[in-house]
C-alpha cells in the first residue's frame, strides 16, 4: 500500500502534536515532533552557554548536537533524547518556551535540522508536525495541514497541559507566551510560517479532539486512495 507523508503547520498550542501522535497511530504511521527537535536544540545551547549571536560557538554546538526519539516502554509515549539523554519533560518548560523561538530564527540552525527532518521522513509512512513542514521540509507532502485555533482556547489547552504536569503558570503568562512565538515564527526571515497554498485548513477551536484528528484521517485515506474498510484489514 502507498505510504504518504502527512505534514501538519500551524500555530503555537493549537493541538498539533497531539493530533499528529493520534493520525500517525491510527495509521501506523511515524509520528516526528518536528517542536521537540528546536526545543532540544534551545536546551542543549541554554546547557552550554550558547552566545546566539556568535557564529561559530552555534556551529560548533549544532556539530555535537544528537537528537534522536524513543518509545518509552512503560507507557507507549515516544520521547526526545538530547545527546543520549531523556529530556522530554525539560524541553516542555516555560524556560525553553521562552526561548526557542530565539533559537529556531538561525539558519544554521534550521539547515541542520531540516536535513534530519528529510531523513527521518525519506522512507515516507510519517506524520510530521510544525511551522514549515509544508513549505521547506517536505513541500512535496501528500497531505498538507494547516492547524489554527483561538489565541484564548489555545492557552488554557495549554495551562491544562502544564497543570498536569504540575506547573502552575498564569493564563496571562501563557497567552503572552503563545502571541509572542505567532509573531516571532510567522515573521521571522528564515522559513517563516505560512499556510502553504495547498494546505487544507483546519480551526480547531471548536472541534472536538476525536472529531479533528478524524478528518485528517480521512483526507488521507483518500489520498492514499482507499476507503474505510479496506485500511482497516489491509495496512
Ligand atoms: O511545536 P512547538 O511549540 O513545540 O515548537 C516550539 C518552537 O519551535 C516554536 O515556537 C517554533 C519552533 N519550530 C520551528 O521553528 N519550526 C518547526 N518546524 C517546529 C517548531
Amino acid at each position: 500500500m502507498q505510504r504518504i507523508v502527512i505534514a501538519i503547520d500551524g500555530y503555537s498550542g493549537c493541538g498539533k502534536s497531539s493530533t499528529a501522535k493520534a493520525v500517525a497511530k491510527m495509521l501506523d504511521y511515524t509520528y516526528i515532533d518536528s517542536g521537540a527537535m528546536y526545543r532540544a536544540a534551545t536546551l542543549h545551547f541554554q546547557n552550554n552557554h550558547v552566545m546566539l549571536s556568535n557564529q561559530k560557538e552555534v556551529d560548533k554546538n549544532l556539530e555535537n548536537l544528537q537528537i534522536t526519539f524513543h518509545v518509552n516502554p512503560d507507557n507507549g509515549n515516544q520521547e526526545t533524547f538530547l545527546n543520549g539523554i531523556n529530556v522530554e519533560d525539560e524541553i516542555r518548560s516555560m524556560k525553553i518556551s521562552q526561548y526557542v523561538s530565539e533559537v529556531s530564527k538561525i539558519k544554521e540552525v534550521r539547515a541542520a535540522l531540516v536535513a534530519q527532518q528529510q531523513h527521518l521522513g525519506r522512507k515516507k509512512g510519517v506524520v510530521m508536525d510544525g511551522r514549515d513542514i509544508s513549505t521547506v521540509v517536505f513541500p512535496e507532502a501528500e497531505l498538507k495541514i494547516f492547524m489554527s485555533a483561538d489565541l484564548k482556547i489555545r492557552a488554557e489547552r495549554r495551562q491544562k497541559e502544564l497543570l498536569e504536569k504540575g506547573d502552575v503558570v498564569a493564563l496571562d503568562k501563557i497567552v503572552e507566551n503563545l502571541a509572542e512565538r505567532d509573531e516571532t515564527d510567522s515573521t521571522r526571515k528564515e522559513s517563516p510560517l505560512i499556510k502553504a497554498e495547498d494546505a487544507v485548513e483546519l480551526n480547531t477551536s471548536y472541534l472536538g479532539f476525536e472529531e479533528q484528528v478524524n478528518q485528517i484521517v480521512e483526507l488521507a485515506k483518500k489520498r492514499i486512495g482507499i476507503d474505510d474498510n479496506e485500511y482497516g484489514s489491509n495496512h
